[in-house]
């Protein structure tokens, strides 16, 4: 018996060589680490299981019948981290690319079918030349049988998908299905077609970095939301989001202990500037309010008028949307509609709380929005706000003008609180054009209109400029001093924990896409 036990450990210690020490070299040599590294880095010492070491490939074309790697360029299996299950997937570049085929798609698709059976997060380290050449057709049906999974899964379990490597051709999509992408700055991109073939189409002469680098895809596309200077802080990033999501959507995220204390934030009173038409950094005001040091900031670098992200209140796991008066105003555009619209439903369907900080001035006129259709576009986050039934609550801290006044988690549209500071604004636009509709002709008659624009603005702005209006109709619930918001935010998300909302029977509706 012990020479096929024996027999047994010889095998199992060839599966863990990929493709070998040359190739792992060179891996290192391009300042990434091998698969089996990552996950290492990834789980809890000593908690990963493997399953499917020994698959291999099936395919004996162009020249595959004379190699044999076990595993088939990705290792998969389930492990803990911070003490939670996770199912993840590790593509071996050192294997054939890490070139996706038959044998290679059925691991993935497997740990798929186990994280949605037993509700746990899928995190994917991407990192492969595409679909394996030499296996032809089959490659192409194991992404699709992996798209499916990805969509049959959207919703239902976290999937996060990080980029360490090539990710190219259709193979993007996958990722691109999934929650969450992050990418390693230098060592990773992605592209539909690489800068060969946009060469020869457009003329356009284009580096992959340039084409579908972290930077690229962090600051222009959008295809990202975090990037990372290196594979061990990717690594540590995704660990820190799993930190903020349940393991599944019928479950809340992991609350951390808290006990409650002075929760007045005297410094949130100097923040609004005097003059409403001054800029002033709005991460500021949600560091103030959230626990501190807990923002776990989404999209930083694209569409920089909306700030999205994770923190904690009391301990708990809320998501952040707030208007950014520091970047075009704070105006909502077609990117920031986009970006706050996929966030909120991320947050609706895994339970997460959302906490809305209201400062915009409108939409952003233009050609430019309206013909690449900022009305679909800023229709997504009306709808996604309409539709989510998670707690939310909104702070009016200045502006609340025009139709962006009811699409920012406006009570109308199904807001559970809202509260505003003293320099809210709430009205159809501000006072000067307010004043300049509504006064036209009074204006052009007056001898000084000048003058008069001037009087008839203040009479606009001490009718509307306030929250007073609101508040008389119930629209605003309170008006508060900016320092008790945190405490008034910790009170109404306790008094909203077991909120329960249904929404209509239906299969399911029609986002603006
Ligand atoms: C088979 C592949 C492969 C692939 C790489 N390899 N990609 N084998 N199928 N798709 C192999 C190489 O032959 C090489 O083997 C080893 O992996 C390492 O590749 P290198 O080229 O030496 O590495 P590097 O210089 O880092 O370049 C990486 C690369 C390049 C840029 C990814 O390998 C490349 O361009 N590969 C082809 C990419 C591609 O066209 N894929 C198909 C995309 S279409 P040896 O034995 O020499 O070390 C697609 C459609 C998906 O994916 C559709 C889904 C719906």
């Amino acid at each position: 018996m012990s020479e096929k036990f024996n027999e047994l450990r010889k095998i199992q210690a060839e599966s863990k060589l990929g493709g070998g020490e040359k190739r792992i070299a060179a891996q290192h040599e391009k300042g990434k680490l091998t698969a089996r590294e990552r996950i290492e880095l990834l789980l809890d010492k000593g908690s990963f299981e493997e399953i499917g070491a020994l698959v291999t490939h099936r395919s004996n074309l162009f020249g595959l019948d004379k190699m044999k790697f076990y595993g088939d360029g990705v290792v998969t299996g389930y492990g803990t981290v911070n003490g939670r299950l996770i199912y993840v997937f590790a593509q071996d570049f050192t294997v054939l690319g890490g070139s996706l085929a038959e044998a290679h798609a059925e691991k993935i698709c497997r740990i798929m079918d186990l994280a949605m059976d037993n509700g746990a997060p899928v995190i994917g380290l991407n990192d492969s030349g595409g679909a394996r050449i030499q296996e032809g057709v089959v490659s192409l049906g194991g992404y699709a049988d992996i798209f499916y999974r990805n969509t049959q899964a959207s919703g239902v379990v976290p999937q996060i998908s990080a980029i360490m490597g090539p990710c190219a051709g259709g193979a993007v999509y996958s990722p691109a299905l999934t929650d969450f992408i992050m990418m390693v700055e230098n060592t990773s991109y992605m592209f539909v077609t690489g800068p060969n073939v946009v060469k020869t189409v457009t003329h356009e002469e284009v580096t992959s970095e340039e084409l579908g680098g972290a930077s690229a895809h962090a600051s222009k596309s959008g295809v990202t939301h975090f990037t990372y200077q290196n594979e061990v802080a990717c690594i540590e990033g995704i660990k820190t989001l799993l930190s903020y999501v349940p393991q599944n959507c019928e479950e809340d995220a992991p609350a951390l202990p808290y006990e409650g204390g002075d929760e007045s934030r005297p410094k949130l009173n100097d923040i609004v500037p005097d003059n409403s038409n001054q800029p002033y950094d709005m991460r500021e005001v949600i560091s103030e309010v959230v626990d501190e040091g807990t923002f776990n900031e989404v999209h930083r670098d694209f569409a920089e008028n909306i700030v999205v992200g994770f923190a904690r209140l009391g301990g708990k796991s809320i998501g952040v949307v707030a208007n950014q008066p520091a970047f075009l105003a704070g105006v909502l555009d077609i990117k920031s509609s986009q970006k706050g619209a996929r966030f909120v439903r991320f947050c609706d369907s895994f339970n997460i709380p959302l906490l809305v900080f209201e400062d915009v001035p409108g939409f952003l006129p233009g050609t430019d929005q309206e013909w690449n259709a900022i009305i679909t576009n800023g229709a997504k986050l009306l709808y996604a706000f309409s539709e989510a039934t998670v707690p939310r609550i909104t702070v009016i801290t200045r502006k609340a003008y025009g139709g962006a006044y009811d699409v920012m988690n406006s009570k109308h549209i199904g807001a559970d609180m809202n509260f505003a500071w003293p320099s809210a604004e709430i009205a159809v636009m501000g006072a000067k054009g307010a004043a300049e509709i509504i006064f036209r002709k009074e204006i052009a008659n007056a001898e000084d209109p000048e003058a008069k624009l001037a009087e008839k603005e203040k009479e606009y702005a001490d009718n509307f400029a306030n929250p007073y209006r609101a508040a008389a109709r119930g629209y605003v619930d309170e008006v508060i001093i900016p320092e008790q918001t945190r405490e008034k935010l910790i009170k109404a998300f306790k008094m909203l924990e077991n909120k329960a909302v249904k929404l209509p029977k239906k299969k399911h509706g029609n986002i603006p896409l």
